[in-house]
């Protein structure tokens, strides 16, 4: 039977780039689609920008900038990540969107209607300077229990007590730095404790999806049986505070001037709105797949930290606004990386754009992240030995080298045509029952296993492929009698089946290479589907190199941190205390020509420039500037040089002297980097003072 599927990963903030984690679970969320697709079923897999609230806003007014422009910026990145890592949505919308304003204010209104809102006045921080109500992490101040300073306004770092911000003492704005002052407002609330909710909610969650599987994780359903309570313990949810004041960047509720949707409430909309943008596009029926009698199963895949979220208000605004309700969440752990978490400020993650950069295969992190992924919320570690043995041993070393190995004495030897001798039906057989085995794995989201599964299975042809020896028959082939020959031709023939059916099991997770084999060893113009394991392949063309193995040198290259840029100078922030005019001629600046420049391989972020500062030898300067100007245009051109710095040694070489650009000061802050270009007339090693 072929399913519907409305399939969504959550929506990234749009303040920020991807980083490992939402790679993972876009990976993992891609595998799952592939393979619902490989079974005949059709997917609409959908996702896009969360834009609203309160950090985006203020991130874009310190820029000067729109909110939608800040949106617009991340949004253009965004494509390099997907398409790098083959992960294939269907459409990709946003959460400032026509389609996600009438959806947010029409389920509003219908839950107004089912007297689930409710409002009520209270007491919050306001920023008397900034002008706004205060979200609890732009307030700091000593926290009452340890005495901690600098704490935030919802708990302590240090001690971990859970407070409200009142409670802080000498609280600060972390905006204007005074203190706030208690203001009232009123505040809209969705009636989360009404125990209609709570009566949907403690059935939604315990229901089975039509497909008979559990609809919510165990440990996550354990989650929400506390939240919820039961007949002999208190439910513990308290009605949610879905509204905010202006400023605010967000959607407008619908009868309340200078109200806003918290973007809590207006996120998860977003699903719809994206899955209508797309039915738009494609001339699909919206309302007949979101409707609450329609099959349709609508999936979603978030991380460990949104369960509340999507497990309690996300599924009862969708029940009480008469609309459809989710059939699965699909909960993940979170990555570290060699057993550290993630941090940006102390470099410890992957950048996937790095990865992708320096030349590492998709794949490859497709394929481990698979082997280490399974239907529990666990976190998973990302660990450079792992991933170069995995891939190197097992992907390369195992599955790959079954074709290579097969497939040369097919082609010398037999013109590309197999032939069995064996009983081919139960070859066949064999495959079909592993394939279903593995695809029941993907189905459940026990993508570890079916790795493990699919590599036992490559060990087991490659050892059958060792034991008949074929490189024996292969030797005096002319000679070789016509059994002998059809015993190689068989034994060749019955490792390539293998191979093409591993391929096949692979595809998910592995969709380009799939894509490549399909093509050009199998001579199939279509991608592979979960039937195609049962036909045994009777000719192949001849192989070619399909995977690369990972080097040392990549994964050093992939944790190395960044060098600092020498480049840019601090621009946008506060003048540096005075100097004597001795210490800056101590500084010798010098007019150079860029005699040649080219990229930093292995680097994404400089340029190799190589300068004659007027001393009849030319010098070597690395520069971060790769962003701002492609090599080929900076050659010839005159710009300004530290001449006398010591010479700093950097991964890819040793820097002599720092070419002069202007920049903005905070590098999160893309300002452009601009080098520095003197007038006119202007010689090579001329000082500049
Ligand atoms: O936690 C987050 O990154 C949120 N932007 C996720 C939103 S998921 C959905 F509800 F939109
Ligand atoms: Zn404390």
């Amino acid at each position: 039977m072929s399913r519907t599927l409305f399939v969504t990963t959550a929506l990234p903030y749009a303040n920020g780039s991807f980083h490992i984690g939402h790679i993972m679970e876009y990976i993992q969320a891609d595998i799952w689609v592939r393979a619902m697709r490989m079974a005949g079923h059709t997917v609409h897999f959908v996702c896009a920008d969360d834009t609203h609230g309160a950090p985006v806003m203020l991130r874009a007014e310190s820029e000067g900038i729109t909110p939608q422009a800040l949106v617009a910026r991340y949004a253009q990145e965004r494509p390099a990540y997907l398409n790098g890592f083959h992960i294939e949505f269907d459409h990709w919308h946003s959460t400032d969107s026509p389609e996600n304003v009438e959806l947010s204010q029409d389920i509003y209104r219908q839950l107004r209607a089912a007297g689930l809102i409710d409002t009520r006045t209270i007491e919050q921080f306001y920023d008397p300077v900034k002008q706004m109500f205060l979200p609890d992490r732009y307030i700091k101040g000593e926290c009452p229990h340890c005495h901690a300073k600098e704490q935030y306004g919802d708990a302590c770092e240090v001690c971990s007590t859970v407070y409200s911000p009142t409670e802080l003492i000498e609280p600060y704005s972390t905006l204007s730095g005074v203190r706030p002052e208690l203001r009232s407002s009123e505040h809209f609330f969705f009636r989360l404790s009404d125990p209609r909710c709570v009566e949907f909610l403690r059935q939604w969650t315990s229901a089975k999806t039509t497909q008979g599987m559990p609809r919510l994780q165990s440990e996550v359903l354990g989650k929400a049986r506390e939240w919820l309570g039961d007949d002999d313990n208190e439910t513990s949810l308290n009605d949610w505070d879905i509204s905010r004041d202006a400023p605010y960047f967000g959607i407008e509720i619908p009868d309340a001037p200078g109200k806003y949707f918290y973007v809590w409430l207006d996120a998860p909309v977003g699903y719809l709105a994206s899955l209508k943008a797309y039915c738009k596009l494609k001339n699909l029926d919206f309302e007949a797949l979101i409707d609450p009698a329609s099959d349709t199963e609508q999936i979603h895949f978030i991380g460990k930290d949104i369960v509340y979220f999507h497990t309690l208000f996300w599924p009862a605004t969708l029940h009480f606004s008469g609309r459809k309700v989710p059939d699965q969440i699909n909960v993940h752990g979170f990555i570290t990386v060699s057993g550290q978490k993630m941090s940006k400020s102390r470099g410890t993650g992957i950048s996937p754009l790095r990865y992708l950069d320096i030349g590492m295969d998709a794949e490859w992190l497709r394929y481990y992240l698979a082997a280490k992924l399974n239907s529990h919320v666990e976190d998973i570690d990302f660990n450079p030995e792992d991933f170069l043995l995995r891939v190197n041993s097992d992907l390369v070393g195992k599955y790959i080298n079954i074709a290579s190995r097969a497939a040369t004495f097919i082609s010398r030897h037999f013109d590309g045509q197999l032939a069995y001798t064996g009983d081919t039906q139960i070859l066949q057989k064999h495959w079909d029952d592993v394939a279903n085995h593995v695809r029941d794995l993907f189905e459940k989201r026990e993508y570890g296993r079916a790795i493990r599964d699919i590599m036992a299975q490559a060990d087991i042809i490659n050892q059958d492929f060792d034991a008949a020896k074929p490189w024996l028959l292969a030797k005096g082939f002319q000679q070789a009698s016509a059994q002998d020959k059809a015993k190689l031709q068989d034994i060749c023939s019955v490792a390539i089946a293998g191979f093409k059916a591993l391929s096949v099991m692979l595809a998910p997770v592995l969709p380009t290479l799939a894509t490549r084999i399909a093509q050009e060893l199998f001579n199939q113009s279509r991608d592979f589907v979960w039937d195609d394991v049962r036909e045994l392949p009777t000719q192949i063309a001849p192989f070619k190199h399909l995977l690369q193995r990972v080097t040392p040198d990549m994964m050093e290259a992939l944790f190395e941190p960044e060098p600092e840029e020498p480049a840019a100078v601090p621009g946008g922030e506060e003048i540096a205390p005075t100097i004597k005019i001795d210490d800056f001629m101590k500084i010798d600046l010098r007019i150079a020509r860029i005699v040649q420049c080219e990229a930093v391989e292995g680097s994404t972020k400089l340029l190799r420039l190589t300068l004659d500062v007027g001393e009849g030898q030319t010098r070597e300067v690395l520069s971060g500037i790769k962003d701002a100007y492609k090599p080929e245009d900076l050659v010839d051109r005159l710009t300004v040089v530290v001449a006398n710095l010591s010479p700093r040694k950097m991964k890819f070489g040793t820097s002599q002297g720092m070419v002069l650009a202007a920049g903005h000061a905070d590098e999160a802050v893309d300002a452009g980097i601009y080098l520095l270009d003197p007038d006119s007339g202007a010689q090579p090693g001329m000082r500049v003072r």
